[in-house]
């Protein structure tokens, strides 16, 4: 039997970095996915076949998953416990496809999470969103501990959504948002970044403080001038929220020029994601889509964005 499940990619619009010190982050899913086809074998077995390599591990024996590449240890995971779940007897293979690009802060690692857990899952019972949802983000931490869920959530609803630590809001928001996306073809770690601005919190704790309290009012903000459908507005605090990425030391040389090059035609532009490289994000619609894209064009890959409404899906 073959189970086949797709999830989105995202971006985040507002509070990446504040959200795991209990800001509220707004995040959209994106037109780009990562579909998981899950086979369900004779052998005692988990195989993962992926573009980054692949990985074979031996469920219920002294094959310990922390001994695999940390990239497989989300999908070893899941398959493990669904095995285990299920009380099946044979084993678990699994490969991937991907249109999102690894490592550039468009949520491939969650997407990833999302896709395998819901194809798993459906070789035996399908689950629940919110069963999946948890899935993923238990699997997700055994790769970095300290995810917030913000990532894994909005790509298995789909969708705008506030995600905090209280939980998670769907935004209603008809006009849809013209987002174009720029690459700064450098590659990060999320892991690496999260513990840059643990550190910097740690040497300034009383001006993170006032930076979560300033992250608070500007998503407060974002949140009316999306309600009013108010680009300007929206895209001044989206340029706002970079300023406080810099300011964290998360931001880079490239993603700075872009996020210039960016504001010089679009309503605001800011980095999305860790940061320390990955992509920028441009607030457009039909008046300056073609004249900022022309521009990004120049420096970098870029392309249009859409909201994916679907979140994951079984195929
Ligand atoms: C990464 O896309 C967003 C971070 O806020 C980490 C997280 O929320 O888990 C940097």
């Amino acid at each position: 039997m073959t189970a086949v499940a797709s999830a989105p990619g995202k971006v985040i619009l507002f509070g990446e970095h504040f959200v795991l010190y209990g800001v509220k982050a707004v995040l959209c899913a994106i037109d780009r996915r990562i579909t998981a086809r899950s086979h369900a074998i004779g052998e005692r077995l988990i195989r993962i076949k992926s573009s980054m390599g692949n990985a074979e591990f031996v469920p219920s024996s002294a094959d310990i998953i922390n001994a695999h590449p940390i990239f497989m240890r989300p999908f070893l995971t899941i398959a493990e416990q669904a095995l285990r779940e299920f009380g099946a007897d044979g084993g678990i293979e699994m490969e991937f496809e991907s249109e999102i690009p690894p490592g550039m802060g468009l949520g491939s690692s969650s997407a990833a999470c999302v896709a395998a857990a819901a194809s798993v899952a459906a070789l035996f019972r399908k689950k629940t969103k919110d069963e999946i949802l948890d899935m993923a983000i238990k699997s997700e931490r055994t790769m970095f501990e300290d995810a917030s869920g913000a990532d894994s959530a909005v790509s298995t609803f789909g969708g705008l959504v506030t995600f905090s630590s209280e939980g998670r809001e769907k935004i209603d928001y008809e006009d849809g948002l013209g987002l174009i996306i720029a690459n700064s073809n450098q590659a990060h770690s999320t892991r690496e970044l999260v513990l840059r601005v643990r550190e910097f919190r740690s040497n300034n704790e009383r001006l993170f403080a006032e930076m979560c309290d300033l992250e608070d009012r500007l998503v407060d903000e974002a949140l009316t001038a999306l309600r009013k459908n108010d680009l300007v507005t929206l895209g001044t605090l989206m340029s706002k929220n970079h300023e406080m990425l810099r300011r964290i030391n998360v931001s880079t040389d490239v993603l700075d020029k872009l996020v210039a090059e960016a504001c010089n035609t679009s309503y605001g532009a800011k980095l999305t994601g860790a940061g320390g490289g990955g992509c920028i994000i441009a607030l457009v619609d039909e008046s300056n889509t073609a004249r900022t894209l022309e521009t990004l064009k120049k420096i970098s890959d870029c392309f249009v964005a859409r909201i994916d409404l679907r979140g994951v899906c079984n195929e």
